[in-house]
């Protein structure tokens, strides 16, 4: 090794052997400091030691790069961004939470599981908070890290591995003092932003111009969500976890044994775990909570109530959306006292025109509000509301502040608030749609088109960094953009007449827009705001159809085939592509060379060929092999029943093959496997 390597240098390295000891040794103890800082809160060892010990490690890693491994503490951050995030199944399906806000639901939920276990079983549950940040499964092989996904719509999610790695907090090896670890284990956890860190964020975005998030939970989807994991890296966030999908070769009797080992392996857990056998122990845990709610750092929107008994899980089940064992048992809405000192109207890009009411500015639940929607004219009549009242507002998750009620009127009140007959924005005269009040100038008036330029270009669409509110507002009243396509045709020395422009941000923002010319469709066909496509619609008919085209000429029984496009959206989706305005409108926008990325679509129409399992070393890793065989409608599975299709044996099989074997399953080899996928019209590249 040493006469090999053109980068030795005499007298400075110690003998290989020597330095893949030290390696392991500094891995080990890196490993170890790092749990107690992030996980226990307890560190050992100062942070100016942590370091050197780290940069050693990195030292000799640079000198010996065959003894890097996956799970280095030195490789959580350098991946290569990424052009797109990739779609994988989970392991098992990441289900929803019923939930409600009703005490007498509660006692429902605990008589149905009562009588469902049967005379003389009491339930036990497990209690937990129940934490509001993004959902995420983490998988491990073999001990190791091997991918992490979103939830997604819960069948399958997006790989965000590289940025879940960057998360000190999760363990990149497991812990193994306590317990072995599964060949295969499948988590669920919460991926949580603190508030303190989501305040200081949000500050340094608005001085940067950029738009704020709306919530620490957003905020954090968004973080892991990023295909540079050098961004999520820099973002402060942690994972707690909280359920095991899967762990092949352990079987746990309850929930609070999972979470026992779930905390074994080196995980986060949630913080005040509990388990309750009644109905009042369930609600006294749950006021504790509302009372501690505020004090801690993190946002929880209520409590989980989950069956601890695992046996008794799988009796009662799940529907296709939750399981019949748990609830969600939330706060109310969080609320605040504040004054209205004003009601302006708003003209959205849908051309309604939104009364809203600019508040004296409250903190609700860490964000400041200081407007919120009045929603309609009738909404404004009904709850008398009027400038100079004090009024008690909410905040539910993230959705936009509510003014619930008057709590005491304005002194010399201001009278009735009348909505105006004409567009604020354009001047039409508007008309009145039910209790909604619409400037019908749908491709003439500018309120509206700067609603589609902000659509166009949010987070969740586009993304395009510098075009917010006030740049798409320059733009309008400058005529500078006349229509959508005309954001492509932005120059530099234009911007730079708009008040706020120099030359480099006016480069800059030029930059940010052409970069997006090739996006992802699903972010395509967000930012084209088709009526009642959503984000998650937007993946799923990206995913179902594959191609933006596809999606167009898609016919309403077509679109309906899609798991969760119904008739209302699939009349939405065909008569938006029906309209000649909007067809003109994306056709200016393809004709300046924006082309939607296309990807393979999900098939759905496959056979179940079942549950395949791949054990031991192969040429490919065995995720890659997994994809395959679902890819052609099979599933894969880390454990040999009788119900096993096949067994794929690389080298060094272990126990599964002779379990197989002692089962009669099938057995094949690599090349056996290869060949069957080709048969199916499936196919592997090693
Ligand atoms: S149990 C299928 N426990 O809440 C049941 N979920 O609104 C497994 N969540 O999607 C979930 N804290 O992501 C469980 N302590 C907790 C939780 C929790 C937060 C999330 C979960 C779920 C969402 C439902």
């Amino acid at each position: 090794m040493t006469a090999r390597d053109p980068d030795h240098r005499p007298g400075r390295a110690a003998a290989p052997r020597a330095v893949a000891k030290e390696a392991e040794t500094l891995r080990a103890e890196l490993d170890r400091h790092s749990y107690l800082y992030h996980v226990e809160a307890r560190p050992q060892i100062s942070d100016a030691q942590f370091d050197e010990l780290f940069r050693r490690l990195q030292e000799l890693e640079r000198d010996h790069p065959d003894l890097i491994t996956p799970d280095s503490p030195t490789q959580r951050v350098g991946a290569e961004p990424l052009e797109k995030l990739e779609t994988v199944e989970h392991v098992a399906p990441m289900l929803s939470l019923d939930s409600t806000q009703d005490a007498n639901e509660v006692r429902r939920f605990h008589d149905r599981v009562a009588k469902l276990l049967g005379e003389g079983i009491e339930p036990r549950y497990m209690l937990q908070p129940k934490l509001d940040g993004a959902s995420i499964e983490l998988v491990y092989e073999q001990g190791v890290l091997a991918r992490a996904v979103t939830r997604g719509n819960g069948r399958a999610g997006e790989a965000v591995t590289m940025n879940v790695r960057t998360i000190a907090s999760v363990p990149l090896r497991l812990r193994t003092e306590a317990r072995p670890a599964p060949d295969l284990l499948a988590l669920r956890g919460e991926v949580m932003m603190y508030i303190s860190d989501f305040q200081n964020f949000n500050a340094r975005l608005v001085e940067r111009g950029a738009e704020p998030y709306a919530s620490p939970r957003n905020s954090a989807a968004g973080a892991v969500r990023q295909l540079d994991s050098s961004i999520t890296a820099s973002r402060r966030l942690d994972v707690i976890v909280y359920d095991v999908l899967a762990a092949d070769g352990t079987r746990f009797a309850t929930d609070s044994a999972g979470v026992q080992a779930i905390r074994e392996w080196g995980f986060k857990v949630p913080e005040r775990t509990s388990v309750a056998r009644s109905v009042e122990e369930i609600l006294a845990y749950q006021a504790s909570f509302a009372q501690v709610r505020d004090d801690l750092d993190y946002e929880i929107d209520g409590v989980v109530i989950k069956l601890d008994d695992l046996g008794a899980r799988a009796a009662m089940g799940t529907t296709s959306h939750h399981p019949r064992w748990a609830l969600a048992y939330k706060f109310p809405p969080r609320q605040e006292v504040t004054r209205i000192d004003k009601i302006d109207v708003q003209v959205g890009r849908t051309g309604v025109l939104t009364p809203v009411a600019l508040l004296r500015p409250v903190v609700v639940g860490g964000v400041t509000v200081s407007r919120a929607s009045l929603h309609n004219r009738e909404e404004l009549k009904r709850k008398d509301l009027r400038e100079g009242d004090t009024v008690r507002i909410q905040r539910a998750g993230d959705v936009i502040p509510q003014v619930v009620e008057v709590v005491e009127k304005g002194a010399h009140r201001a009278a009735p608030f009348e909505m105006p007959s004409e567009c604020p924005a354009c001047g039409s005269r508007v008309v009145e749609d039910g209790p909604r009040t619409v400037c019908p100038n749908r491709f003439g008036c500018p309120a509206q088109l700067k609603g589609r330029i902000v659509h166009f270009s949010a987070r969740d669409a586009l993304d395009i960094e510098g075009l917010g509110d006030e740049t798409a507002n320059l733009l309008v009243e400058s005529g500078f953009v006349r229509e959508l396509a005309g954001l492509f045709d932005v120059t530099p020395e234009q911007l730079m007449e708009l008040e706020g422009f120099a030359e480099k941000s006016a480069h800059a923002l030029v930059a940010a827009i052409h970069a997006r010319k090739v996006p992802e469709l699903a972010r395509f066909l967000i930012a084209l705001g088709i009526p009642e496509v959503g984000v998650s619609v937007a993946r799923d008919l990206a995913g179902q159809f594959g191609d933006f085209e596809r999606i167009r000429a898609a016919s309403r029984e077509e679109l309906e085939a899609v798991p969760g496009i119904g008739p209302r959206m699939s009349e939405a989706i065909t008569d938006f592509f029906a309209d000649a305005r909007n067809q003109g409108a994306i056709f200016a926008v393809l004709a300046r060379g924006v082309r939607p990325q296309s990807s393979e679509p999900v098939r759905t129409d496959l056979p179940d060929l079942g549950a395949a399992v791949f054990t031991g070393t192969l040429p490919v890793a065995r995720v890659v092999a997994e994809d395959a065989w679902r890819r052609v409608g099979g599933k894969a599975t880390g454990s040999v029943s009788k119900k096993t299709v096949f067994v794929v044996a690389g080298d060094d099989p272990g126990s599964k093959l002779e379990k197989a074997e002692k089962l009669g399953v099938e057995v094949l080899d690599f090349e056996g496997f290869v060949a069957r996928l080709r048969e199916l019209g499936g196919d592997l590249e090693v």
